[in-house]
């Protein structure tokens, strides 16, 4: 194999002619070859620098090629280097021993030329497929773990899209009846108010019993507040109702394919979901104390043609980055750098090279250089046990790249916020 060539080989022995054999013959066959002559000179040579394979003499002045090849054999950075006894020391009680220490051949002097490079050869190719068979396991079994995370997280999220709809659809109907059902209320009351007015004004000396009847009740206020009880009925209604439609819209079945979607339908049902986040917070536990005005948003939503995609996994992208920001808003706020208006602003636009373009920006306490190499791999948080599981931003780019053929991309400095885009391309052929 010509490429194992360019290996180095350290041969170790005490004797000068074995030495100058060996090394003719592997330099001959264009191997790098280096030499030691005694045990403790090699283990100091493959601690600095790992040949690829040591030949090694078993009686030797000092620690002889048995200890020798103990104490490499023992430490994890020389562990794996293949060794080959070269011994004249051929009975079965010394090759046993030398197997049981870990060296993989045994070479008997005097050495026949031929034999020392075939074994050398062969021994270095077992060496190479190994290592290029650990890579594999090992680039396989991270591959494995990613896509079990992200099945378990997809499986997660879908049980909790049904779940959304459910509740959403199961919402609608009884929404429905208080919605349709205030106006007709309200007008039945306001005719009601102006008969009693009506009535107040004919009977102007009203009987005691309606007299006490009326102070009781306090008409006078009655009147007035129940136009404003009405109002926020009103209000409160159109609330649950536009929750139900967003939660409908958040939680779109739609795994199978990708569909025409308007992305500031998602952005805003999202934003509904996490409206509770916005509010202002009072956290007064042991060692943060804080109270963070409600935190505001600007929305910037350029004209965006309706953009193929997976709808419900956007809206999970945005769900996961938008959640990001309102956890280190809460973080800068436990600090003193907190800016005094919380801010997420979020901007959309359609670019002249065919890309949706998101950005979604927050004024809170910024990325460090060290958690921004690591942002996207799975399971990396910097957040406490139980608040965090480190697959948010992991699980956004593996949407946006793989599902979307986009990009997300980070801008941030500890201390001065963090700003997310997303670009994915506008009209892609697939839908
Ligand atoms: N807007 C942001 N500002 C500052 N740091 C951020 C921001 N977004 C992400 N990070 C950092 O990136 C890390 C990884 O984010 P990711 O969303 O993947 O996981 P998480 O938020 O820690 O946990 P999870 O989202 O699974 O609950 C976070 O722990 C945080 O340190
Ligand atoms: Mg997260």
């Amino acid at each position: 194999m010509a490429a194992a060539n360019t290996d180095s080989i350290l041969i170790v022995d005490d004797n000068p002619t074995n030495l100058s054999l060996l090394s003719e013959t592997l330099n001959c066959a264009g191997f790098r070859v280096r030499v030691a002559i005694d045990g403790e000179s090699a283990i100091d040579l493959c601690d600095r620098n790992p040949p690829a394979l040591i030949l090694l003499d078993v009686q030797m002045p000092g620690i002889d090629g048995f200890e020798t090849c103990r104490r490499l054999k023992s430490n994890p950075a020389t562990r794996s280097i293949p060794i080959i006894f070269t011994t004249a020391l051929t009975n079965t009680d010394n090759k046993t021993k030398g197997f049981a220490l870990g060296a993989v051949d045994y070479i008997p002097k005097p050495f026949a030329q031929e034999e020392v490079l075939a074994r050398v050869q062969v021994h270095l190719q077992l060496k190479h497929l190994t290592n290029s068979l650990e890579q594999q396991v090992s680039d396989r079994t991270a591959a494995l773990r990613q896509a079990q995370f992200q099945l378990i997280q997809q499986e997660k999220l879908s049980t909790l899209g049904e779940l959304l709809a459910g509740v959403a659809h199961e919402i609608n109907n009884p929404i429905n009846f208080l919605v349709s059902n205030i106006n007709p209320l309200r007008e039945y009351v306001e005719g009601m108010i102006e008969i009693i007015q009506l009535y107040q004004q004919e009977h102007l000396q009203p009987s005691a019993d309606l007299t006490e009847a009326i102070d009781n009740l306090d008409l006078e206020f009655a009147l007035k507040d129940i136009a404003k009880i009405l109002d926020s009925m009103t209000l409160g209604a159109e609330r649950i109702k536009n929750l139900s439609v967003s939660l409908r819209t958040f939680s779109r079945a739609d795994r199978d394919e990708k569909v025409p979607t308007n992305l500031h339908h998602g952005l805003d049902s999202t934003l509904m979901i996490l409206q509770h986040r916005l509010k202002s917070k009072r956290d007064h536990t042991a060692g943060k104390e804080y109270n963070r005005p409600p935190i505001e948003v600007i929305k910037t939503y350029g004209n965006l043609p309706e953009v193929c995609c997976y709808p419900s996994q956007m809206n999970q992208v945005f769900m996961n980055i938008l959640a990001n920001a309102i956890d280190a808003i809460d973080e800068a706020a436990a600090t003193d750098k907190a800016d005094p208006i919380p801010q997420i602003q979020i901007t959309t636009e359609s670019d002249s090279e065919g890309w949706v373009v998101i950005e979604i920006a927050d004024n809170g306490l910024g990325i460090t250089s060290d958690t921004k190499q690591r942002l996207f791999e799975p399971l990396f948080t910097t957040k406490p046990v139980g608040k965090g599981t480190g697959l948010g931003l992991s699980i956004a780019h593996q949407i946006i790249v793989e599902k979307h053929n986009g990009s997300l991309s980070v801008y941030s400095q500890r201390g001065q916020g963090a700003k997310f885009i997303l670009k994915i391309p506008a009209s892609p052929t697939d839908c």
